[in-house]
């Protein structure tokens, strides 16, 4: 089958290279893909991954029957549901499932109600208010951008002019947009961080090897959050003891809570975890493929990728 590959990244051109041996794959596309993929997948510029009925006509006019969409900007755009209104079959979430990662209110409001152990944490849209909360509770604190933000609307404020700063730059500067105009405060966890991508049907969730990503600038973690400067796996931390704690304590719940929700996630879902003193509890959940972790990820992965994708 002709497969599409909606994405520029390091991690769609590691999707593509899987997809590539699959004895199901014929021709393979990237949109915009780069230079990278190119030996392949056939890139073809020129089309805005953000225009859904472009990306649909697209497809259609190169016989494609599975469509990847790599990236969060188009999952939570509404990309696969418009490939499913046209019947073509996509890998990844709908855009109502995306809401995992596109809102960070959404995704920890989801993990309080099904209780899925997360850190303590208060919605702002008022600066004030949230500056008096984080008074009351102090540093280290964490606070973070309500939308997507590329990897980069988190700060780990390890004082309290740091945090109190940090409101300003988001809330009042307006430093990461209009994902801003809302903030997530929570409590610091200490821990190591551990990167769990999982495929999912939306009832049966299976997690691929754990991985680790490098997250600050600067050496000896000196420097600012990224969305990742590089990885590696398996992650020692991930043992089999704590990954069969995960499944049960977070992944299965997150699952099930998301079909609760009338959300029912299919496609790859990004647990990030801390594992505290207190086990492990989630940083974040991503509605896509970790990047950089799927280059490390994927090759290790010995099943078929487009059986994987297509179940
Ligand atoms: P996120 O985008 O939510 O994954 O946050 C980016 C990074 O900030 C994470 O990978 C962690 O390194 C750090 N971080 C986020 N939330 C917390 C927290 N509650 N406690 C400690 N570190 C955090
Ligand atoms: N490496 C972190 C992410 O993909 O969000």
């Amino acid at each position: 089958m002709n497969i599409l590959v909606v994405g520029s990244g390091a991690r769609e051109h590691t999707l593509v290279w899987k997809l590539a041996q699959s004895e199901k794959a014929d021709k393979i596309y990237a949109v915009p893909g780069n230079p990278g993929m190119a030996e392949l997948a056939e890139c073809i510029e020129g089309v805005s991954i953000t225009d859904n009925a472009a990306l649909v006509k697209l497809a259609q006019e190169k016989n494609v029957e599975l469509a990847v969409v790599g990236p969060e900007v188009p999952l939570t755009n509404g990309a696969v549901d418009a490939f499913h209104a046209a019947g073509i079959k996509a890998f990844g979430p709908v855009q109502a499932a995306a809401e995992i990662e596109g809102s960070k209110s959404f995704s920890k409001n989801l993990m309080k109600k099904y209780n899925i152990p997360t850190a303590k944490y208060e919605v702002f849209t008022e600066a004030e208010a949230a500056k008096a909360y984080i008074r009351a509770e102090g540093a280290p604190i964490v606070i973070k951008a309500d939308g997507l933000a590329a990897g980069k609307g988190v700060i780990v404020a390890m004082t309290l002019d740091e945090a109190l700063g940090a409101i300003d730059e988001i809330m009042g500067d307006k430093a990461f947009g209009s994902a801003g105009s809302r903030v997530v405060v929570e409590e610091f966890m200490a821990g190591e961080e551990v990167s769990v991508l999982c495929f999912t049907d939306g009832k049966t969730i299976l997690p691929m090897v754990p991985s680790q990503d490098h997250k600050r600038v600067f050496d000896n973690d000196q420097g600012p959050n990224t969305g990742g400067m590089g990885a590696y796996a398996p992650a020692p931390v991930g043992t089999p003891e704590l990954l069969a704690q995960v499944q049960k304590e977070i992944l299965e719940p997150t699952i099930k809570a998301m079909e609760a929700e009338g959300r029912l996630y299919k496609g790859c879902l990004y647990a990030g975890l801390m594992v505290t003193e207190q086990g492990p509890k989630v940083v974040e959940f991503n509605a896509r493929f970790g990047d950089p972790e799927t280059q490390v990820v994927l090759p290790l992965l010995e099943s078929d990728l487009v059986e994987v994708m297509l179940a």
